[in-house]
């Protein structure tokens, strides 16, 4: 199964997806991450990126995809993963198209987690992550919607958009994606949300 999380930064992708791997024993790809241990890391393509995080801005379509495409071929996502942070444009999720195809697996589906902007700023200002600063946000906010809300339209058109309210505890989201999927005929998830 192949699960792509959408979302605004704090949106709870990160944390969703977390949850999600655990049940689902598949894994969890999230290019945030990836990036940010390559920065740790110091390595070429770390510092290059990091020009791009620390100004809140989309680190290039084509490093992202780069990193990406290893990933996704190698052998612990042979039953599928779930994307957290990618793709994040349009070009990004044409490539994605290419990988699966190429893997001769379909997406099954994007979970969107829709909050109000006003408890997005407030969680991520909370985290204090380094590039969680209030200039930062906004433009990552900016970023989100210029580049990323399109993505919407674009698999809403593909029929596999499901949109999930990610206002409430994490628990509580949890449920909601859970029964999404659920919903979507996946038996693992047989009883485990409540009505
Ligand atoms: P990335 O790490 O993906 O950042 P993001 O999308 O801005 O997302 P966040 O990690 O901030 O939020 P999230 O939605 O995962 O929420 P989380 O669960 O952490 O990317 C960072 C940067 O890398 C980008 O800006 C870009 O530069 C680059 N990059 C990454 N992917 C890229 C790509 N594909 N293309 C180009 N560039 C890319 O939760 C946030 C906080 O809220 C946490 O403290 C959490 O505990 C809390 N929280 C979560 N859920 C709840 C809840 N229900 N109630 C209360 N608190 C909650």
């Amino acid at each position: 199964m192949h699960i792509v999380f959408l979302g605004a930064p704090g949106s709870g992708k990160g944390t969703q997806a977390q949850r999600l791997k655990d049940h689902l024993q598949i894994a969890h790809l999230s290019t945030g991450e990836m990036l940010r241990h390559a920065e740790e890391e110091g390595t070429k393509l770390g510092h290059e990126a990091a020009r791009f995080m620390h100004a809140g801005q989309l680190v290039p379509d084509e490093v992202v995809v780069g990193i990406i495409f290893d990933r996704l071929m190698a052998k612990d996502c042979e039953r599928g993963c779930l994307l957290d942070g990618f793709p994040r444009t349009v070009p990004q999720a044409e490539a994605l198209d290419g990988m699966l195809a190429e893997r001769r697996t379909p997406l099954d589906m994007v979970v969107a987690l829709d909050v109000p902007e006003s408890l997005l700023e407030e969680r991520l200002l909370s985290r204090g992550r380094a590039d969680d600063d209030p200039g930062t946000i906004r433009e990552r906010f900016r970023q989100y919607h210029d580049l990323t809300q399109p993505l919407l339209d674009y698999y809403q058109a593909k029929g596999i958009l499901r949109r999930v309210n990610a206002k409430g505890t994490p628990d509580e989201v949890f449920d909601r994606i859970s029964r999404v999927i659920e919903y979507a005929g996946n038996p693992q998830f047989a009883g485990k949300s409540q009505s």
